[in-house]
């Protein structure tokens, strides 16, 4: 299907197609925006593994949702037919999907999830265990819409009308379950009335902001420039940014923020150019066991990104590359976060606690 065809609200990141023994998680391959619609059927781990490390499925609350989706995959293989059997399945799926990608802790959290899950269900039946877990998944995947639909209300009283928002990375619908953390934002202010206008970073190296950022924004009607990385500071220096929003791969327990990298030279340009600069995301986001942005881990990616990122050789064969995929934007650059609780303003450890909750930080 070409992408054009999709309708606006119609399409499903990430969905679980029929029943605990013979259903698939079925894909957005979104390598293949925004030229082709390509869903792809995973009915086993390495294929949901290869899916989530190509990045054909990415943005940290999808790799989630999509992660607990192949956790039931794994726990049924071999057609294990004994509960025990099941639940080795299970914890040799969970093992292989955390080595997908370091990053997002939506993985852990999810795959974590799915584990802690096994100790409510009942173990004298193989086919009991595989439909809790079933369930277990479709609630985290529940959970995400609603967490992204809150965050999208809590967050669109920020935008003001006729307003330039800019955003980095893809932190919409294709990033989730549904709807997005930062997109969710915009897309909510706009469903109010308000008029605004998004930059969009196309987002080197995979351009998930040109690809799919704009993307998303043109299908829904919502004006958007695409603007290269590097010509942020000229656009909020013209004027035309009074508002940074994007999301966030794992954020410590003192508010230091991970997300796509780029994002912290964001941030810093918000600073001198006096404009307030947010992160969208769920509580699922959050990784209260590290005290600071300095202990999160970053993904190291293919040089190949970027010596041949256009589809062709585009530097000298054999040069040096360093292509982390993430960067740390510490608290204090961070004029708030929304999450589906309330926005947290200003970000530190103990605003983080108050909202959310403070038995969350245990
Ligand atoms: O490498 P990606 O495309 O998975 O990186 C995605 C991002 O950095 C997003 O901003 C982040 O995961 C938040 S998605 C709601």
């Amino acid at each position: 299907m070409t992408s054009d065809a999709v309708n606006s609200e119609s399409f499903h990141t990430v969905r679980w197609v029929g029943d605990s023994l013979t259903g698939v998680l079925r894909l957005i391959d979104q390598t293949r925006l925004p030229t082709e619609y390509v869903e792809i059927d995973c009915r086993d781990v390495p294929t949901v593994w290869e899916a989530i490390r190509s990045l054909r499925v990415r943005g940290a609350p999808a790799i989630g949702v999509a992660a607990a989706y192949g956790a039931v995959l794994g726990a049924r293989a071999e057609g294990a037919s004994e509960p025990a059997a099941v639940v080795r399945a299970l914890k040799s799926a969970t093992a292989s999907l955390r080595t997908s990608r370091p990053t997002a802790v939506n993985l852990f959290w999810a795959l974590d999830r799915m584990e802690a899950s096994l100790g409510q269900s009942d173990h004298r039946d193989a086919a009991a265990v595989l439909d809790s877990l079933l369930a277990e998944a479709r609630r985290i995947d529940q959970e995400d819409r609603a967490m992204c639909r809150a965050i999208g209300r809590h967050g669109a009283p920020l935008v003001g009308q006729g307003q330039g928002v800019l955003t980095h990375c893809n932190a919409g619908g294709l990033a989730t379950a549904d709807y997005g953390t930062a997109l969710a934002v915009i897309f909510a202010a706009h469903e109010q009335g308000t008029e605004l206008r998004v930059f969009a970073d196309e987002t080197r190296p995979l351009l998930q902001g040109a690809r799919l950022t704009a993307w998303e924004l043109k299908r829904r009607g919502i004006p958007v420039t695409l603007i290269c990385d590097s010509m942020a500071a000229q656009v909020m220096r013209e004027g035309k940014i009074q508002l940074v929003v994007v999301g966030a791969d794992r954020i410590a327990s003192n508010g230091d923020t991970a997300n796509k990298i780029g994002t912290y030279g964001v941030a810093l340009l918000a600073k001198a150019h006096g404009i307030p600069f947010y992160v969208a995301a769920p509580s699922s986001t959050f990784d209260h066991s590290i005290p600071h942005g300095a202990d999160i881990p970053i993904e190291q990616r293919d040089p190949r990104e970027i010596t041949h990122g256009f589809g062709r050789q585009t530097a000298p064969e054999g040069v040096e590359v360093y292509n982390p995929a993430f960067d740390v934007t510490p608290a204090e650059l961070i004029a708030g976060i929304i999450t589906e609780k309330g926005v947290i303003r200003p970000v530190n450890r103990d605003t983080i606690a108050e909202t959310l909750g403070r038995e969350a930080m245990t």
